[in-house]
């Protein structure tokens, strides 16, 4: 482990800060050392399936300019000396270092994390003011950035015409903080803010996801559907007589919500499962390994780690834990045998020889890891 949060005080912060308003904290991370440089960082957004964007303000006819990598070398040469900003996103699933610094945000639960986003500046660089509808870290790990941020939420904000950026017309700041390397500042969503670069810097965002109410229905839906629940169809059996036939009453409008309502109203592990394979989904699918390990003694011939893309849960229900991996579910006893096996699995990033071997005392539970090897949530360290 190379650094640690320190002197935060983490129940402090969930209780008066988080989600609430923003939070500056000086030199939390002390003597941090990116495990990225910005020509590093260049690098990797040259590379196809990086996540990356380039935004320069003042270039041409537009105040403001959004470009989408990959990258090539020359569009890096031909960059202004100042004035622009380049981001790349998931930084984490290349950097196993920046992985590592994630697991200092498990205070807050894992599923919530989106991604940790690196972005570099020189002199003058931001991507103007804005705000986003997503809780944020945003750590100085090199150079200076100067914030300028609201206390509150900003709704609807006026933004600046035929732009592909979402940038404020107008903004007054609250709060204004020069953020050196080892500060960090907490926002929470909707809080409008301006970080402009005040020499070269490295800033990460580590971002947190939120589902909208219709990403839970789709998941519910899903769901119900696979349980061949929700095929109750709308009934009228007290048809209103005194209508005109091309109307939709208020009345009907009530049977329609109600029916919907009704299958909301489901057993307590549909709404689990909904949760929690919304939660763990991920971009791994369908993968085939080619020679796919049949028994769990063949595992113990190599070593294997977690698919970077791996998001694994667990839900600790009265009569068995439900685990849930990349969008998948399995139904396991409930002892704590099971659930001490199911938290190594989820808080390391190697499969450790001693999980194997409890893997092994139980059927469910060396069944579950012959099936993550073969849909690639566990993958081989040599390939
Ligand atoms: C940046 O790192 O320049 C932008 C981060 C943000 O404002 O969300
Ligand atoms: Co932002």
């Amino acid at each position: 482990m190379i650094w640690q949060l320190q002197g935060f005080d983490r129940v402090e912060f969930i209780q008066q800060y988080w989600q609430k308003k923003p939070c500056l904290m000086r030199q939390v991370f002390a003597n941090f050392q990116s495990p990225v440089s910005p020509e590093e960082l260049a690098g990797l957004a040259c590379e196809e399936g990086v996540h990356s964007r380039l935004v320069i303000e003042k270039d041409a006819e537009t105040p403001w300019q959004l470009s989408y990598g990959p990258f090539s070398e020359d569009e890096f040469r031909s960059l202004p000396a100042s004035h622009y900003s380049l981001l790349v996103s998931e930084c984490e699933k290349w950097i196993p270092e920046l992985a590592e610094l994630l697991d200092e945000f498990r205070f807050i639960p894992s599923w919530r994390i989106d991604d940790l986003m690196v972005s570099y500046a020189p002199l003058g660089g931001s991507v103007g003011p804005h705000s986003d509808e997503y809780d944020v870290f945003l750590l100085q790990v090199q150079g200076h950035r100067k914030w300028q941020y609201t206390n509150s939420r900003v709704e609807n904000p006026t933004l600046l015409a035929g732009l592909d950026l979402a940038i404020m017309q107008d903004f007054t700041a609250d709060q204004e903080a020069v953020l050196a390397p080892g500060d960090m500042l907490y926002l929470p969503p909707g809080i409008a803010h301006h970080g402009v670069a005040l020499d070269p810097c490295l800033t990460y965002s580590i971002g947190f996801r939120a589902a909208t109410a219709v990403e839970v229905l789709e998941s519910f839906i899903l769901e119900a559907d696979r349980r061949n629940l929700g095929s109750q169809r709308y009934c009228d059996r007290e048809l209103e007589v005194n209508r005109h036939f091309a109307e939709i009453t208020d009345t009907e409008v009530d049977r329609f919500k109600n029916l919907a309502l009704s299958l909301l109203d489901a057993p307590r592990q549909l709404w689990v499962d909904t949760a929690g394979k919304l939660l763990s989904d991920s971009v791994i699918n369908d993968f085939s390994p080619e020679q796919p390990p049949a028994r769990l003694d063949e595992l113990f011939q190599f070593d294997w780690l977690i698919n970077p893309e791996t998001k694994m849960l667990y839900h600790r229900g009265n009569s068995s834990i439900s685990f849930y991996c990349n969008g998948q579910s399995w139904e396991l006893p409930n002892s704590d045998q099971v659930i001490a096996v199911i938290q190594a699995l989820c808080e390391h990033r190697v499969l450790a020889a001693s999980t194997l071997e409890a893997c092994a005392l139980q059927p469910a539970l060396s069944k579950l890891l012959i099936e993550l090897v073969n849909n690639g949530a566990i993958v081989r360290a040599d390939q």
